[in-house]
């Protein structure tokens, strides 16, 4: 009976709240990556993660990578292996990593780019509209690293 048409399952109470896996990490970029060659990195995402249903944000500043990944938790899986064998980064720091059934943060962006110096308001806007209180715990997490970690220098010179 409970798969019936029509019966008021979890789903329709909040249809937004899907099983995502959530990455956030930071990496310090190879020698020789550049803006012209993270432009590039961040078309090939975009296009990428439209097929594998991952949004999110990827932020880069004094040769720092700061980047949110938020999906199905198999093709986010297959991602950060991939990121792991990048040779375009190293020095990659797990900041956050949770599997649970919530809404994206970042529904419809395919892999923003988003300006260092803009980061910390992009996370507080962020923090400001969620409900979901797994949601709200991270970025607490992720904006208490930004204060005290090697991010806090991002987007300075
Ligand atoms: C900082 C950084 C961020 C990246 N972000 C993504 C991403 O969001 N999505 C993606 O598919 N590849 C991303 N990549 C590239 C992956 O490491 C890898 O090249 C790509 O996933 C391979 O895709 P394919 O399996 O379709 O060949 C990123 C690489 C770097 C260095």
């Amino acid at each position: 009976m409970f798969d019936e048409p029509g019966f008021a399952g979890r789903h329709d109470l909040e249809p937004d709240a899907v099983m995502l896996e959530t990455f956030v990490y930071c990496s310090r970029a190879a020698e020789g990556v550049d803006a012209a060659e993270v432009s590039r990195l961040v078309e090939f995402s975009q296009a990428r993660n439209v097929v594998r249903d991952i949004t999110g944000v990827l932020v880069f500043g004094s040769g720092v990578f700061f980047q949110w990944i938020e999906g199905p938790p198999a093709e986010v899986r297959s991602l950060i292996a991939n990121l792991h064998g990048d040779s375009r980064h190293n020095d990659i720091v797990t900041l956050d990593r949770s599997v649970e059934v919530r809404e994206r943060l970042y529904p419809h962006w395919e892999m923003e780019q988003v300006a260092a110096d803009d980061i910390r308001a992009v996370l507080e806007d962020a923090l400001e509209t969620a409900e979901d209180q797994s949601n709200i715990a991270a970025l607490q997490r992720i904006l208490g690293h930004l204060a005290s970690g090697p991010l806090a220098t991002v987007g300075r010179n």
